[in-house]
């Protein structure tokens, strides 16, 4: 993977320093810096790391110009199109497509974990009913730790592949408790002979009183937002796992530390105010107004589901969601929501804009998702909880890499430090 022969060459005063050049198997060269500081003494500065390497990693790889995403070299269409999400699972987590047998026992170990400890009921019922359910799974996911004790050690390479099977399992339960507790609703216990959208599905619409059909278009339609969301190499929240890890702290604690840094609105947290946003315009007459806004540097608005750190070209999740959109809706008999009419024509109006085009703002996975979990039934404050459901194996999969590098080391970034220098202390009475 690297080559010792390339440098790059650093002067700094006069003096020149050779730092090492690795060439990844795709993407952009990468100058090797770790040793700067100890022979030149001086650190980089790179805030929002939009040009550092925070680690090695074979698990995800984004063209951002292209416009492509690929899971262990597979490409993010065909696996929407052709796999399904606890399939994308397996690869992420073992490098490889499974053989039938291998897939048969992964899901197997993985229905066979869905039941959370029944003390974590008291968990729920401790919130107060108006709960956003992202803060309630920050809180449970945190608290498995206190439950499973069995799986918190991460040295041993065993407890880490039952702690990862657990969170993949509970955390649809989870975050379908969450909702049913907002909704006054009991609590629909996992059913282990659906499959892992479907099962989902239920424990957030069905009830104790009636059998509840799944529907199988929603159950693929959900299956499919899954898998797209499942992981996208060093995100904010991954790469807050990663540093979380990094002290050695226990994987259901790094995990719930993922969670809070999903659940922002630059991050996770777009599709929630992506929706809301098209729900506010209303009408398409009113986007001229929004785009203005979204243009204008005295205000902080920006279209939501717009843009994106990495890609500059479609996000290719983005494509793969608007058609399921639209299959949806169609299915559903309602592909005259007037949202996904707003949504369209936002579109349209916001690539033909020079702002957008020359920013390369494109629509990303969050633009269309929240339109066809409205369409299903979610409330909007359960759209980055979904979004949490599917990246759980994407933060796992990056946990699981760190923990079994023999090269890691605890994360800790240095500054510029632009305040006061040395100063003495002046007694209260003198100030
Ligand atoms: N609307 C209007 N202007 C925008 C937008 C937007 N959505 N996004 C970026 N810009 C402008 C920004 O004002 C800046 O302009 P200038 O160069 O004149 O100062 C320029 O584009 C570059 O923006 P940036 O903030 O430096 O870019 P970033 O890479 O730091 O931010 C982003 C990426 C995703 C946080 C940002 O595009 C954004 O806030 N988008 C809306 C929120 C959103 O949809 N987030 C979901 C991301 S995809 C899901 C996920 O992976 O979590």
């Amino acid at each position: 993977m690297s080559d010792e022969k390339r440098t790059a060459k650093l002067e700094i005063d006069g003096k020149t320093y050779e730092l090492p050049i690795f060439s990844p198997t795709a993407g952009p060269d990468v100058v090797d810096i770790r040793k700067l500081y100890g022979t030149a003494g001086v650190f980089t500065y790179d805030p929002g790391f939009t040009s550092t390497a925070s680690c090695d990693s074979t698990i995800t790889f984004i063209d951002g110009d292209k416009g492509e995403l690929l899971h262990r070299g597979y490409p993010i269409d065909q696996l929407a199109g052709k796999s399904h999400f606890l399939e994308v699972c397996y690869l992420l987590l073992y490098g490889e497509l499974p053989s039938p047998a291998q897939l048969e026992d992964f899901e197997s170990r993985v229905t066979n974990h869905t039941m959370l400890h029944e003390q974590m009921q008291y968990f729920f019922r401790g919130f107060r009913r108006d709960a956003h359910p992202m803060a309630i799974m920050v809180g449970v996911v945190g608290a498995m730790s206190a439950f499973y004790h069995d799986s918190t050690d991460i040295s041993d390479e065993w407890q880490r592949e039952v702690a990862s099977i657990r969170m993949i399992a509970k955390m649809p339960t989870i975050a379908a408790w969450a909702f049913k507790y907002s909704i006054g609703q009991p609590f629909v216990y996992p059913r282990n002979d659906l499959d892992y959208a479907s099962n989902f599905l239920r424990m957030c619409f069905g009830v104790p009183s009636e059998e509840y059909e799944v529907n199988p278009i929603l159950s693929r339609a959900m299956d499919r937002i899954f898998t797209l969301h499942a992981d996208h190499e060093q995100n904010a929240s991954t790469s807050t796992v990663r540093l979380a890890s990094s002290s050695g702290a226990n994987p259901f604690a790094c995990i719930a530390a993922g969670i809070a840094c999903l659940w922002g609105p630059a991050h996770g947290g777009a599709n929630q105010a992506c929706l809301e946003m098209l729900q506010e315009i209303g009408t398409p007459d009113r986007i001229p107004e929004f785009i203005a806004r979204a243009k204008d540097k005295d205000d902080p608005f920006r279209l939501m589901g717009f843009g994106h750190r990495v890609y500059k070209n479609f996000d290719p999740r983005a494509k793969v969601m608007k058609q399921s959109a639209d299959e949806v809706l169609e299915l559903l008999g309602i592909e005259n929501n007037p949202i996904l009419q707003v949504a369209k024509e936002l579109e349209a109006q916001a690539l033909a804009d020079p702002y957008f085009s020359d920013k390369k703002l494109f629509p990303n996975v969050d633009f269309y998702s929240g339109i066809i979990l409205e369409a299903m039934g979610f409330p909007t404050s359960m759209f980055t909880p979904i979004f949490a459901v599917s990246r759980t194996v994407g933060w796992i999969s990056q946990w699981k890499e760190m923990i079994a590098d023999p090269q890691m080391k605890i994360g800790r970034p240095r500054q510029l430090y632009q305040g006061a220098t040395l100063r003495d202390y002046v007694d209260i009475e003198k100030r």
